[in-house]
Order: structure tokens, then C-alpha cells, then sequence
């Protein structure tokens, strides 16, 4: 049997889950398709979706993950959601499921997002894992969030979705309902979403550069997910297409201080948020599974 898994990594948290989840799929002789959107030179800056879509091997499973930013499901995955109707034919499954990381603030309306968009283009989606982990953009304030998840904790969730999702594909009768049904009622949860959609780009600063700290080393260039910084002169530049996703791994990779990233009014906003829902920043993991009824 073959499961394809496509993922959107920034800052590395849900491709550790994507390799978990492989490793686990392994265990039962599985072959797995690793199809990494990060630093894809099709998608990113070029936006070919198309040729990055054709790049989807003939499956029996489809899995597809991606972070959660300001409580959805993260753009560019849901993009490649959408283009997921140009694989179809016999050769594509039509059973899929969906894991998505987040930094303990709320996984928001991911997965229903994401099975909402399969739906679309004729896919199940029987089971979801959503995966608390370090909270990417904390990394870089005095208030770490979920500091080293996900780790061991989660590898029994890991194990029992790859179980249920192995039975799901083997079932002639297949549950009645998906996981959209089930979640549905999150969008009433969360009443202001979908309004709030653009707010990672006013909320979160862009970034400059200080020439005079920067010592050529180009890490920044290496770990931008988008490819949205080049090299000019031997000097990290932002690219003229705009497709900085604010994942902060400039500013976090950084030996020097070159790079600027206005953050500072993020941490009473991460107090008040975890606060709210009685959660601390680190301690317990709070990842879930999702199966279908
Ligand atoms: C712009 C932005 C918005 C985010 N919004 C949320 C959020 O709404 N809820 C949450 O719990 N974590 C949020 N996070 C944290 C990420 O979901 C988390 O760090 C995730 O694991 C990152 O995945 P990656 O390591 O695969 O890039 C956000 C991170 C960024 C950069
Ligand atoms: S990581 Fe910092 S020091 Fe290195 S090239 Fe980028 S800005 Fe310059
Ligand atoms: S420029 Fe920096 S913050 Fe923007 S996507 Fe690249 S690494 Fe992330």
C-alpha cells in the first residue's frame, strides 16, 4: 500500500509530525511519498501549483498537513487543497486525512478547513491529529510556548491515527460520516474567523535588515520557507514578490542581531491569550486526535 503525505513546514514543528507519521506507516510496510511545499522551487516564488501538483504519485491514502496561523489552516496549504482536483483518476485515493501543528493557542478551524477543501475535490477525510507544538514566533520573545514540542508525547497519537486510518482504507463500508461533520460546529466557536484572515500580514511586522551587523552568513536565506529572501551583492535582500509568511526564522536563525522584526507587543497578547483558557505555556500537551464517526 502507498500514502502520499504533502506538508508546509516553516519552521520545522509539522515536519516532525509528517516523519512520525511515515515512520509509523513504515511499521506496516507502507510506501510513503514525501512531497515537502517548504522551499519548493515551483511554488515558491514562482506559484506554480500545477507542476508541484503533478508531482503526486498514485496513492492509496492521502495525507496533508500544515501549521496553524491566526487560527486557519495556513494559505499556501489551503491553496494546494484547492489544486488538489487536477490529481484525480483511479490511480488517486479517495480517502484522505489531515494533520496540523500549533502553538497552544488553538488549532483553530485547521482540519475542518482542510476536509471542507477535499470534500471539494471528492476526498473523505476519516481522521485528523492536531499537534500542539513550539509556538514558532514565541521562539524569539522572552516567553517560550510549548518549548520542544512535539516530542515522545505524541507518538501514541501518531500510532493510533496510522492504525485507524489503516483499517479506514481497507473498510468496504466506510464510516457515514467524515471529520467535516464532525467539527462543524467550530466555525460557530469561532465566529470572527474568516473575517479574520488577513491579519498575519497587518499584525505581523515585516522584516530589515542592519548591513552593518549582517556577516554574509545567509542563514536567513537558507531557512526562509517561501524563498521570499535572495542574495544581492552577497547580502540577504526580501525578494519584490511578496510572500513573507512571518515565521520568524530569519530573525530566530540570526548570529547576529541583523535582523529586525518588531514583536514586542506579542507577549502580554500570548499572556492573555493562554490565560483565557486556563493554559500554561508549557507543561502538558494538549494534541488531539479526530476520527470519523
Ligand atoms: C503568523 C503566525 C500565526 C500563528 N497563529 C497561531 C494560532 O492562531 N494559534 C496557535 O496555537 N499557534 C499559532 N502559531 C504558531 C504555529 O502554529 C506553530 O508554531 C506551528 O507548529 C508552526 O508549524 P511549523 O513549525 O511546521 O512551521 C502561529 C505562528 C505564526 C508564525
Ligand atoms: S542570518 Fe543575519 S548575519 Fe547571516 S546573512 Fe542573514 S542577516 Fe546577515
Ligand atoms: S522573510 Fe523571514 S519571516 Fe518572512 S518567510 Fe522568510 S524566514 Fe519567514
Amino acid at each position: 500500500m502507498k500514502g502520499t503525505l504533502i506538508y508546509f513546514s516553516p519552521c520545522g514543528s509539522t515536519r516532525k509530525v509528517a516523519e512520525l507519521i511515515k515512520s509509523e506507516f513504515v511499521k506496516y510496510n507502507w510506501e510513503i511519498q514525501m512531497l515537502d511545499m517548504t522551499k519548493d522551487n515551483d511554488l515558491f516564488p514562482n506559484g506554480d501549483i500545477e507542476k508541484f501538483i503533478n508531482k503526486i504519485e498514485g496513492h492509496d491514502l492521502l495525507l496533508v498537513g500544515g501549521p496553524i496561523y491566526i487560527d486557519h489552516l495556513h494559505y499556501n496549504v489551503l491553496k494546494v487543497l484547492k489544486a488538489l482536483q487536477l490529481a484525480d483518476g483511479e490511480k488517486y485515493s479517495k480517502d484522505a486525512a489531515v494533520f496540523t501543528t500549533f502553538g497552544k493557542i488553538t488549532p483553530g478551524v485547521g482540519s475542518l478547513e482542510a476536509a471542507i477543501e477535499l470534500k471539494a475535490t471528492g476526498r473523505n477525510t476519516w481522521a485528523a491529529i492536531e499537534v500542539d507544538s513550539e509556538h514558532c514566533v514565541a521562539r524569539n520573545i522572552p516567553y517560550h510556548i510549548s518549548e520542544g514540542l512535539p516530542g515522545r508525547e505524541v507518538e501514541t497519537l501518531v500510532s493510533q491515527l496510522v492504525e485507524y486510518l489503516i483499517k479506514i482504507v481497507d473498510l468496504k463500508d466506510k464510516p457515514l460520516k467524515g471529520i467535516a461533520e464532525k467539527l462543524k460546529s467550530r466555525f460557530d466557536d469561532f465566529p470572527k474567523l474568516m473575517d479574520e484572515r488577513k491579519v498575519t500580514k497587518s499584525s505581523f511586522p515585516n522584516i530589515e535588515f542592519n548591513y552593518d551587523l549582517c556577516k554574509q552568513c545567509l542563514l536567513c536565506v537558507k531557512k526562509c520557507p517561501v524563498n521570499y529572501l535572495i542574495v544581492k551583492d552577497g547580502y540577504p535582500v526580501t525578494s519584490l514578490i511578496d510572500s513573507c509568511v512571518h515565521c520568524t526564522n530569519c530573525l530566530f536563525y540570526c548570529p547576529t542581531g541583523a535582523v529586525k522584526m518588531d514583536l514586542f507587543d506579542k507577549e502580554p497578547f500570548y499572556r492573555k491569550q493562554l490565560k483565557e483558557q486556563n493554559l500554561q505555556p508549557d507543561g502538558t500537551s494538549i494534541s488531539s486526535l479526530i476520527l470519523a464517526d
